[in-house]
């Protein structure tokens, strides 16, 4: 499984990368000097992470095989009622552990049916997939996994909703397994035709807005624009948004912290944000936990971060990160058994 980060660099898009440099016949064109650069550097970006999955997996498999050998010797050298023993006391703590997360679950489930009623709403918006390749719609996806997986382990789940749901965005959501059963609304209308009562209400988070989230105002529905476009359709929400009428704003970052590069972030980090913010109240906190290290200006990530932590070289804080959104994204449920069909 792609990783979140991944995901929202729409990193395994190597072919979108030729696209975008060479313009939009790749195949009959030689690649420029700056596209075969990007190409090479993606490519050894997945050279290096398919060695690591290897060696990842490697070291799995010797660990499962270690403690399989552990077993067997503990087992080979006690008594009858030893062994007896033992094999109880494991069937015990496996017994605990399966209760332990069927317990989860059901806490999950009722947090995200409470949440249906009265959770914040947020919605992607999908009226743009008809603007990306096929492997952003599949970055897309990776995110909105993501995100479902970090809504239902929120202490304060948003209630989510996927508009205008239709085409290829739609065909690789339902590819998913266990998709069917996401407590999240599926919606092929637009937000405007869902939400018509309450235009009033709809707020379209966009950097380009020139107001600045403040709170979340809990009767507010506010949407975010579900694309993967590494910025080509700079303008796209905010023109949109402006024509329909609606509200927007953006996220109050440049209250908090400076970015080393734009303000614009993905559809993952801003579901996110939002969550998080809507957990602790605390927009600070919000950005620090969500936004890559790597994206904010050393100067302000180190004030926040304190002193201990400021030796931590930035490449161990993209591992911490990538392997903090692998252990999110890869513990994502996958045959939630619930009947009601709310959103994730
Ligand atoms: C990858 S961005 C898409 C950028 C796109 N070119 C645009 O014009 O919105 C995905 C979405 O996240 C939201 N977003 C990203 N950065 C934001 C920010 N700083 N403030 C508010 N919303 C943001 C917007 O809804 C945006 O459409």
């Amino acid at each position: 499984m792609q990783t979140a980060e991944a995901a929202e660099n729409g990193e395994d898009a190597v072919g979108d990368q030729r696209n975008e440099d060479a313009g939009p016949s790749p195949c009959s064109q030689p690649l420029s000097k700056n596209a075969q650069k990007k190409l090479l550097k993606q490519q050894r970006f997945e050279a290096k992470k398919a060695e690591k999955k290897a060696a990842m997996k490697e070291h799995k498999k010797r660990e499962g095989e270690r403690k399989r050998k552990e077993w067997d010797q503990m087992l080979e050298g006690a008594t009858k009622e030893e062994r007896e023993r033992l094999i109880e006391s494991r069937k015990g703590l496996r017994k605990e552990r399966m209760e332990k997360r069927s317990e989860e679950r059901e806490n999950k489930i009722q947090r995200l049916t409470e949440a249906k009623h009265h959770g914040q709403n947020i919605v992607v918006d999908f009226e743009f997939s008809h603007l990306m390749t096929s492997s952003e719609i599949h970055s897309l996806v990776q995110q909105i996994m993501y995100c479902y997986a970090i809504n239902g382990k929120s202490t304060s789940p948003g209630h989510l909703w996927l508009t205008s749901l239709r085409g290829e965005m739609e065909i690789q959501l339902r590819r998913l397994p266990g998709f069917d059963k996401w407590l999240i609304e599926k919606e092929d209308r637009s937000y405007i035709e869902a939400f018509q009562d309450r235009k009033e209400r709809l707020v379209y988070l966009t950097a380009d807005s020139e107001n600045t989230l403040d709170e979340l105002d809990p009767m507010n529905i506010y949407i975010v624009g579900g694309l993967v476009d590494r910025n080509r359709w700079k303008g796209i929400t905010m023109k949109k948004a402006k024509e329909q009428g609606i509200q927007t704003a953006k996220l109050p970052i440049g209250n908090y912290l400076k970015m080393s590069s734009s303000q614009v972030l993905t559809v993952n980090q801003v579901i996110e944000i939002l969550l998080k913010f809507l957990e602790t109240k605390d927009w600070k906190t919000s950005f620090f936990q969500v936004i890559p290290q790597r994206k904010i200006c050393e100067s302000a990530s180190e004030e926040h971060r304190g002193d201990s932590e400021r030796e931590e070289n930035e490449e161990k804080d993209d591992q911490i990160e990538r392997r903090r959104k692998l252990m999110e994204v890869e513990s994502l449920p996958r045959d939630e058994s619930v009947g009601t069909d709310l959103n994730s």
